[in-house]
């Protein structure tokens, strides 16, 4: 992408963060970081995006980012067949159209085109989230306590899923 798409596309996935973490959705970050700080974040993600390591797929309507996905590679030398999936948000008025599913599947496919075999997967247990991995097909493992902050800061237990992919 051109660097002015580039900009486009890092302010409109500071959006959709900055939506979901005001959802109750953290994503890894808390609300309290502000929308600059998350379209600098962004910018640094993207300027260095490489396909070994992350790839992020993003649906776009017209040239509005509704929706992002984000696969990271293992980087452990004897786990060069597992990935882990995050920063799953579609914006709440576009959320139940299949956006999430869509996401998902072109998520699986290019973790197939890399040869990644086994994905998972970590989130805030009793969500809703739950609820759409399970949907997607993944199997949970367990909970782990305290594993990470909810948007607000309060600490919060971690849903742990996974799915195998075919070879
Ligand atoms: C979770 C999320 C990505 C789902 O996106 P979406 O585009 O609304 O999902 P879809 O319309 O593709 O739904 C797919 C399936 O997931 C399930 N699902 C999705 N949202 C659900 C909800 N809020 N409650 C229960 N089930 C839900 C349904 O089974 C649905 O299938 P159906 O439409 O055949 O009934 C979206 O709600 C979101 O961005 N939430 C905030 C961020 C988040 O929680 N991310 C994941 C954790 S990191």
């Amino acid at each position: 992408m051109s660097p002015a798409e580039a900009d486009d596309i890092c302010a409109g996935l500071a959006d959709l963060h900055l939506d979901a973490l005001r959802s109750g959705m953290a994503l890894g970050a808390l609300q309290s970081m502000g929308r600059a700080a998350l379209e600098r974040s962004y910018r640094d993600l993207v300027g260095a995006l490489d396909e070994r390591k992350r790839i992020v797929v993003i649906a776009e309507e017209g040239r509005a980012v509704l929706g992002m996905a984000q696969l990271v590679f293992s980087g452990a030398t004897n786990s060069d067949h597992r990935a882990e999936v995050q920063r799953v948000a579609v914006a709440t008025a576009a959320r139940s159209r299949g956006i999430g599913r869509q996401l998902i599947a072109e998520l699986e496919a290019a973790a197939h085109s890399h040869a990644i075999t086994l994905l998972w997967l970590t989130t805030h247990d009793g969500t809703d989230a739950c609820v759409f991995y399970e949907a997607m097909g993944y199997t949970k493992l367990g909970v782990m306590p305290n594993f990470s902050r909810r948007p607000d800061g309060t600490l919060w237990p971690g849903a742990f899923y996974f799915k195998e992919l075919p070879a």
